[in-house]
């Protein structure tokens, strides 16, 4: 299964625990994060079964390009692989923009698997429902679906108390997503604003989702920073290797913690790293 590098952690192990091998392709980023498509088309071969998009992806928050989606759509056919699109950020986007792909199960021309959940749309990660869309050529979905359906029975039903307030949940997203999109966008521009005194730390640019890079200097390891910022400043931070960054210098910062708190935290960590370049 080829996933994206860096992203979220866990493809790997869950990709593990169902005995499938995971080959990482890279996004680069100059300016902006983007998918190495001629890496991707290197990736296919003739074990791989299927490739994980992360619309946005967590944590460098960049969407799937409809002109990038053409391409990993026809490394799929050629390969007759599936496409799953992992959308739990998709309804964070910071500006709308037009070149991205909307939703993957709407414009899927191969067999596609399109996933989300409470635990981003409604902020409800306790809740834990999710589901599946799956979309794509008619006869392939068919032998997919009655696969799925298999898969779906075995892990038994969906909690009833979960089943009957899912209305109210999701009626909830139209509250709790314009709230959190206003917080997302007012730490960033703080933290640009505390950035633009701070030389030493440069915020990777971002298209959505709930998180920060900030590039630092590679005096010490990420996980020193990592360390240090807590033991020291008293602020939780992630560094990048937990998201399989392939170098060092690169610091996780969440977006999502209140105002107050950003601005203290993201302030510490910013005069602690001044200090210690
Ligand atoms: C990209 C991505 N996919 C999936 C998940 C897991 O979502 P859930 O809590 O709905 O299982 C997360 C959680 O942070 C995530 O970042």
């Amino acid at each position: 299964m080829l996933v994206p590098q860096p992203s979220y952690p866990l493809f790997d192990f869950l990709a593990g625990i169902n005995d499938l091998e995971v080959v990482s392709y890279p996004l680069l980023y100059d300016q902006e994060w983007r998918i190495d498509l001629d890496a991707v088309r290197d990736c296919w071969g003739p074990g791989a079964k299927a490739m994980i998009v992360v619309h946005p992806n967590n944590p460098t928050g960049s969407f799937v390009q409809s002109s990038e989606l053409a391409s990993l759509s026809a490394c799929c056919r050629e390969n007759h692989g599936a496409l799953i699109a992992d959308e739990v950020f998709a309804d964070y986007a910071l500006e709308p923009d037009e070149q991205r792909v909307s939703c993957h199960a709407a414009d899927s021309e191969v067999l596609t698997f399109t996933l989300s959940g409470l635990s981003k749309i409604s902020a409800l990660p306790q809740m834990k429902l999710g589901w599946v869309v799956a979309s794509g050529p008619e006869e392939e979905l068919n032998v997919a679906l009655e696969r799925l359906e298999v898969i779906a029975d075995t892990y038994l039903s969906v909690s009833v108390p979960i089943a009957h307030a899912l209305p109210a949940f999701l009626e909830l997203r139209t509250k709790v997503q314009p709230k959190i999109v206003e917080r997302l966008r007012s730490n960033l521009s703080w933290l640009d604003r505390a950035a633009d005194s701070c030389p030493e730390v440069t915020r990777l640019g971002t298209e959505g989702g709930w998180y920060a890079i900030l590039k630092v200097p590679e005096v010490l390891s990420d996980e020193e920073w990592a360390v240090e910022l807590l033991t020291k400043e008293g602020v939780l931070i992630h560094p990048g290797h937990f998201y399989d960054f392939p170098g060092e210098g690169n610091l996780v910062i969440s977006l999502l913690t209140d105002e107050a708190s950003f601005q203290e935290g993201a302030g510490r960590i910013l005069a602690h790293i001044a200090k210690s370049s």
